[in-house]
């Protein structure tokens, strides 16, 4: 940045998923909410063609050079960055160069979308700068693409839609088909409620590998089904499509999607009516369902679950991808220091390496601080 002021400052959360997970990529319902974590970028224009960019969490330096950028040529942290100018370029906008400083405090590799809030940040911050105006649903739609097409894992909306549209005490109830979304009132501690997150600190490495397996797996067991997506099997229509489909394992994919969409909305009945208090069972089967029938969640995650479960949680689960990261343990305020010791002394006897536990408060989605 060489010591002169950025032209502006763009901010972009993390997130918790409360609940729908695996189900964006199958045209289904999801309910996050953004993290006070989060990612901002100082941008500065310049006069050339170039973006450099510099991040307080990584020791190198990236520089990108705005034209004849193609996925492949920037690699690392700098391809989420490279990314996003790059599917601007893509919808037919010319971002500015620019110097970009980037800040986060959103844990890396640990579930929580630290890749979609820089994505998104960048976003905020190539369109501010450029003055393109382009509306929140684009920006995320172009931060999808980035992590897609340039960086290349084949990640749904979701946690670009949050990160970019989130409201403070809402969760984000979004139709990942339609695109409708609805800010539901999600304050945990207005009902005498806490969220905690155990990070569990074992790095999610193969999401990469299983998470294009889940998701080819749905994509063939509804064309099987001869539906669009998922997301057009009913809970009613569930046995039969179990029984037209043989395989085993597919079948279980497709129990997972199905029932996780009804508890979606489940969910959402009970928030809109304020009762917070009822979501924990909702919770619990969401886990149990990810790790018998979708089988994503890991040793580590089954064990805070269970260790929260029996300290006094109202429901616990994975959130995210699975495979590590982290789970999450809706709880009464009185109970959250009993669960934070019960995990970690469960991890301790098991001998995994000490969780870290936090409590998640539902913000704001990106937006301009300076
Ligand atoms: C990751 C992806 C999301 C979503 C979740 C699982 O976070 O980026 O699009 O598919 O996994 O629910």
């Amino acid at each position: 940045m060489a010591g002169r002021p950025p032209d502006g400052v763009w901010v972009a959360p993390g997130r918790v998923n409360l609940i729908g997970e695996h189900t964006d990529y199958n045209d289904g319902f999801v309910l996050p909410f953004a993290l006070s974590q989060r990612v901002s970028v100082a941008a500065a224009r310049r006069r050339d063609r170039n973006l450099t960019v510099v991040s307080r969490q990584q020791p190198d330096r990236v520089t990108i050079d705005l034209d004849g950028l193609a996925p492949g040529l920037v690699t690392g942290w700098g391809a989420y960055v490279a990314g996003v100018a790059w599917a601007l370029q893509a919808r037919g906008y010319a971002p500015s160069g620019a110097d970009l400083l980037i800040e986060s405090d959103v844990p890396i590799g640990a579930g929580l979308s630290s890749s979609a809030a820089l994505e998104c940040a960048v976003a905020a911050a190539l369109d501010g700068l450029a003055g393109f105006g382009l509306p929140a649903v684009d920006l995320a739609q172009i931060a999808q693409t980035a992590e897609n097409d340039f960086v290349g894992f084949p990640c749904g909306l979701m946690d670009q839609m949050v990160s970019m549209t989130a409201i403070a005490g809402h969760a984000l109830f979004l139709d990942t088909r339609s695109l409708l979304a609805e800010a539901v009132p999600f304050d945990p501690s207005r009902a005498g409620l806490t969220l905690i997150v155990v990070n569990t600190n074992a790095p999610h490495l193969l999401v990469y590998t299983e998470y294009a397996e889940r998701r080819r797996a749905c994509e063939l067991a509804a064309r099987l089904l001869k539906v669009r997506s998922l997301r057009d099997v009913t809970p009613d229509q569930l046995d039969a499509a179990l029984s037209g489909l043989r395989d085993a394992t597919l079948g279980r994919r497709v129990r997972h999607v199905v029932t996780e969409n009804a508890r979606v909305l489940a969910t959402v009945d009970r928030l809109r009516v304020g009762d917070v208090h009822a979501i924990g069972p909702l919770l619990s089967a969401s886990h149990q369902s990810l790790r018998d029938d979708f089988e994503v969640s890991s040793a580590r995650l089954d064990v805070a679950v269970t260790a929260a479960l029996s300290a006094g949680a109202l429901g616990a689960r994975l959130t995210g991808a699975g495979f590590g990261g982290c789970a999450i343990a809706l709880a009464p305020v009185e109970a959250a220091d009993d669960i934070v010791t019960n995990v970690a002394e469960a991890f301790r006897r098991r001998r995994f390496g000490a969780p870290t536990c936090f409590a998640a408060k539902p913000s704001a989605g990106a937006h301009q601080v300076w």
